[in-house]
């Protein structure tokens, strides 16, 4: 006999458990499980009426209390646990029943569980959940893919726990197959391009402007009011103010400068490059996080070589054109990515709608920013857009911006201030806006050396020269 629960948890780590205490407080009841019984106690004591929530460490009682078709939701690490969950969780099911995977697993994987699933009766959606704990607790952006019909079941949920934008909810059914995953990998890919320029800026204000960490706090504060306003500028605002607890000073300057990766930007990365996608300051942005992992090598280095000391520069001035220059990358790194979706969506049929998207990003996300009501507009006005670059809307936008980041990228190569983010933006937006670029020289040398032809402007046709004769 089915149960009564309208929702299943499979995974009650701090995602795990805010995510159904956030399903529960929208009003559905909801049941979890996890092996471990401290955390299912844990749900339980908080959840405060197990009519509510309630939760087991058994997959059969698990299974059991809940109402069919079952909505399953998997907050497991990405990876072969997923498959373990899926197996144990097998035996226990019924045709039409929904196994939901909110993890970032990969998308290829997302497509293998999906077909194997399916020949059992079973649907299942690759969601991306995006937002953190605070998110998941208070309303994450929800990246669902996989079956249409399906999707009709769990849609009402979502909606409720999703965050809203101006009373919209910020998920959306985005496509067949793995396109819930594949979208938010991309929606990571971008994260850690905003999040490297940001670091590049805050090194630019602090080593030329000489700016304090309280000054950063409020140029970050302030820019937040305004059209930089977004997730990460606001909580860089914040992590400037951070005293250090077990010292003196600020938290931010005792922070080792290596950082993680779990490997969602380097999907996006390997992925945009088969594809034949440029998206230059996302591929910086995950190889400038593989170089700040050579600390050790970078120390010896750092001895062996000179480096200019940065020239005095005028602060008010300085701050003025690193808010234009980060603003005008922010935009370039959403071009890169929105371009990469479109490419992806024809490329294994996912028929993302690139608007849609954007409208599920503008609250709850990571990478939620006023940015996103523009490039919405962007695509609202032209769904075909092949690049945010040939919108009216950012045009005007990226003229008024682009001179700061060419005055900065000269300024940082000339006294030794790796920008190697804002730099990308900047060579990619002078390459893409290039009508004629020096790569016929390639050509030449390739059919020079290998025989490998070439196109002319001038004529059709595919020419080959024999160079030395
Ligand atoms: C989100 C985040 C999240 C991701 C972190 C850490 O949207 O809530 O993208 O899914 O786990 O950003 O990623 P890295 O460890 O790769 O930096």
């Amino acid at each position: 006999m089915p149960g009564t629960y309208d929702f299943g948890l499979v995974g009650l780590g701090v995602m795990g458990r805010n995510f159904i205490l956030n399903v529960a407080d929208n009003g559905f009841t909801a049941f979890g499980n996890d092996l471990d019984e401290e955390k299912v106690n844990a749900l339980i004591e908080e959840g405060g009426d197990t009519k509510r929530v309630n939760a087991h460490t058994n997959v059969e009682t698990f299974v059991g209390a809940l109402t069919t078709p079952r909505k399953i939701m998997l907050l497991v690490p990405a990876g072969k646990i997923v498959d373990k969950v899926i197996e144990t969780l097998l035996p226990h099911l019924d045709e039409g029943d929904i196994i939901i995977d909110g993890g970032n697993s990969f998308y290829t994987d997302t497509d293998r569980r999906e077909e194997s699933l399916k020949e059992k009766g079973i649907n299942f959606f690759g969601a991306g959940v995006s937002g953190g704990a605070e998110g998941a607790r208070r309303g994450p952006s929800i990246m669902p893919g996989g079956s249409r019909e399906a999707y009709q079941h769990v849609k009402p949920i979502f909606e409720a726990v999703a965050a809203k934008y101006q009373g919209e909810p910020c998920v959306a059914y985005l496509g067949p197959k793995s396109a819930g995953n594949y979208v938010k990998m991309v929606h990571n890919g971008i994260e850690y391009g905003l999040m490297q320029l940001t670091s590049e800026i805050y090194d630019l204000l602090k080593k030329s402007a000489g700016l304090t960490n309280e000054e950063l706090h409020a140029t970050f504060a302030s820019w937040n009011e305004g059209r930089l306003q977004s997730f990460l500028v606001e909580i860089t605002s914040k992590i400037f103010s951070r005293k250090d607890d077990l010292g003196t000073g600020h938290l931010v300057d005792k922070i080792l400068d290596k950082a993680k990766q779990k490997g969602t930007g380097k999907w996006t990365s390997q992925n945009a490059m088969d594809l034949g996608i440029p998206i230059p300051t996302i591929d910086i942005a995950v190889s400038m996080r593989q170089i700040s992992a050579l600390k050790e090598d970078r120390i010896k280095a750092d001895a062996l070589y000179d480096r200019p000391s940065p020239q005095k520069v005028d602060k008010d001035r300085f701050v003025e054109k690193t808010e234009q220059a980060l603003y005008f990358a922010f935009i370039i790194t959403y071009a890169q990515g929105m371009h990469q979706l479109a490419d992806a969506s024809k490329e294994y049929g996912y028929e993302l709608k690139l608007g849609e998207i954007a409208k599920i990003w503008r609250a709850g996300c990571i990478i939620r920013a006023t940015l996103l009501a523009d490039i919405t507009k962007a695509y609202q006005e032209n769904d075909k857009l092949e690049n945010l670059l040939l919108s009216p809307t950012f045009h005007q936008k990226v003229e008024q911006t682009v001179a700061s980041a060419r005055e900065l990228v000269a300024y940082g190569a000339t006294n030794g201030i790796p920008l190697p983010g804002l730099s990308n933006a900047l060579t990619y937006f002078d390459s893409y806006t290039s009508a004629r670029l020096p790569l016929n020289l390639i050509q030449a040398q390739r059919d020079f050396f290998g025989s490998h032809t070439y196109e002319r402007m001038d004529r059709d046709g595919i020419f080959h020269t024999e160079w030395e004769k």
